[in-house]
This record gives structure tokens, sequence and C-alpha cells, in this order.
């Protein structure tokens, strides 16, 4: 049975990492992921019983413009974290993305679909995949969508970038794009208890449901400001990094609710508040 106060994340202080209420929690200044030294005796004091693998480089832009540092972070870190993880006995929870699929699939991905990233923030979340599988058996590897946390101190993806602009008469959105989005906390809660069933393997854990960004902006406007007009727009309309079309996913498993019931409780426990209408 798996103790919750033995259990490590690292990369804590982050979105994710908010929701994380148990445990030894560590962030970059505490433990620097690409520091194998620093991994092992860190690891070594606490001895845990699981790691939460949260750090990682998320910014897909600044991951496409050097993708030396998202290897370093994404493939050197994970190798150092389960390097460390098989000396102490631990399991390895590693959050991997939907961004390890190529997004020209016409239906959500399964557990069972063969990576294929199209950008290097993709590609470096697949090593850190093909890492753990290849050095543990005793892994989860959650494969995560579109995620949304964190409030408005520590949410910087999409919902963030729509609640932010609500003061404008207008908002655009992608309507050829499609994602599950996934709710931090909802994802905390699922691999605390993905741990206390001692489960392991892949797990596409999005919240239920597909969408596209413009559901979900439409979505965050009828509930914080319905005054607000939304006009769709298509994929190439926003420049940046090479931007999949579709990371739905799916899962054998029911794990986690539809996302428009994660989305209204984040809105209104974490955002409502701040909303000036
Ligand atoms: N955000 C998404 O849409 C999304 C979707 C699918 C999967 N995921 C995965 O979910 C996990 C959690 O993501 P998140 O949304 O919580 O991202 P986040 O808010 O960017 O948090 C990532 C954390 O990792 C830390 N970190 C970066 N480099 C590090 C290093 N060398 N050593 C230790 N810590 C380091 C960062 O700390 P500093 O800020 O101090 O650098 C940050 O607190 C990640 O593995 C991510 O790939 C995210």
């Amino acid at each position: 049975m798996i103790d919750l106060n033995k259990i490590l994340t690292t990369g804590a202080s982050g979105m994710v990492g908010s929701y994380v209420d148990f445990g030894i929690k560590t962030d970059s200044e505490s433990l620097d992921v690409t520091n194998l030294d620093e991994v092992m005796r860190v690891v070594r004091q606490y001895r845990p019983q699981a790691i939460i693998h949260l750090a990682a480089e998320t910014d897909v832009d600044l991951c496409d413009r050097d993708p030396n540092h998202a290897y370093s972070v994404n493939g050197i870190g994970v190798y150092n974290i389960a390097t460390a993880a098989l000396d102490v006995g631990a399991k390895l929870v590693y959050v991997s993305t939907a961004g390890v699929f190529d997004g020209e699939k016409d239906c959500p991905y399964t557990e069972e679909d063969v990576p294929s990233p199209k950008n290097f923030y993709g590609r470096s979340k697949h090593l850190g995949e093909l890492i753990v599988r290849g050095m543990l058996k005793d892994y989860i590897i959650a494969r995560a969508c579109w995620m949304f946390g964190g409030g408005m101190e520590k949410d910087k993806k999409f919902v963030s970038k729509i609640i932010k602009q609500l003061n404008k008469p207008e908002i655009k959105a992608v309507n050829d794009a499609f994602g599950s989005p996934t709710f931090g906390k909802d994802l905390v809660g699922t691999l605390k208890q993905l741990l206390t069933d001692d489960a392991t393997g892949i797990f596409h854990l999005g919240n239920e449901g597909v969408c596209s960004r413009y559901e979900v902006a439409k979505f965050i406007i009828e509930t914080l400001k319905p005054d607000v007009e939304i006009t769709a727009v298509g994929l190439d309309y926003f420049p940046g990094a090479n931007r999949v079309k579709n990371e739905a996913v799916v899962s054998e498993v029911k794990l986690m609710r539809p996302w428009q019931e994660a989305l209204k409780e984040y809105l209104e426990t974490e955002w409502k508040h701040t909303i000036k209408n």
C-alpha cells in the first residue's frame, strides 16, 4: 500500500504541481532534474516509494527554438530521475503529452496508438517515454492534453490566455484543431488513485470528450463574460511552433470526468472573482 507521504514530486511549483497536496514537493531550485548528482542526492535522502515527475520544459515554441534545451530537460532529466527511481526502488509516474502523436488521425488517440511527434516538445517528451519504458518495469506514463489549472498565478496556457482577453470586444479562436482539455486538479487526483491501486502502464488522462479551441473559448466566454464576441479562425491564423491538428485522447478505462464539468469548476472556483462584468 502506497504511503502518500512517501511520494516525491518534481517540478511541483508549476501548474499541475499546484494541486499536489501530499508528500515531498521539489522545484527547480531544490531539485534540478538535469543535474544527476543533485537528483541522486535528493532521491536517496527521501527514499520515496514513488516519484511523480512533472518537471519539464513545457514551452512548445521555446522547445522548437532550442531543441538541445528541450532534450536536456525532457530527455536527460527523465533519464536522471529514472536512474534514481531504479536506485531506491521507487515507482515512476511520468506525465507525458498527447503531443507525442502527429495529429493526422481523424479520431481520438488511444493508448495503443504509436507516437510520431511533429515538433521538438513532442519529440523530447516522447524520448522521455522511451527512457521510462526502456529502463523501468514499475511505471505509469500518463498522457494529458491541453492542460488548464493553477489560476491567475500559474496558468499560462490557452484557458488563461482567453480569460486575459475578456476585456476586448472580440476574441479569435481556432476551430480546426482538436483536443481533450485536462484539468490539472483532476489529473493529480487520478494519479493518486492509480498509485493507490498500484496500476502500471500507459494511461490517457485527458478529461472526457473532444472539442476545438473555439469551443473551449466559447465555454469560457459564456461562463464568465457572455457579451464578448467570438470569431472562429483556422490553425494557420496564429504563427508559432508546428502545432498539431488532433491531440484528442481517449482511454480504455473511464478515469476522468467530462471536460465541461471540470472547466466549469475551474472557472468558478479560481477565476470568477477576478472578472469585472
Ligand atoms: N501544460 C500542458 O498543456 C501540458 C499538457 C500535457 C502534458 N503536460 C506535462 O505535464 C507536466 C506538468 O506540466 P505543467 O503544465 O505543470 O507545466 P509548468 O507549469 O510549466 O511546470 C513545469 C515545472 O517544471 C519545472 N522545471 C523546468 N525545468 C526544470 C529542471 N531542469 N529541473 C526541475 N524542474 C524544472 C519548472 O520550474 P521553473 O518554472 O522554476 O523552471 C516548472 O515549475 C509536464 O511534464 C508537461 O510536459 C503539460
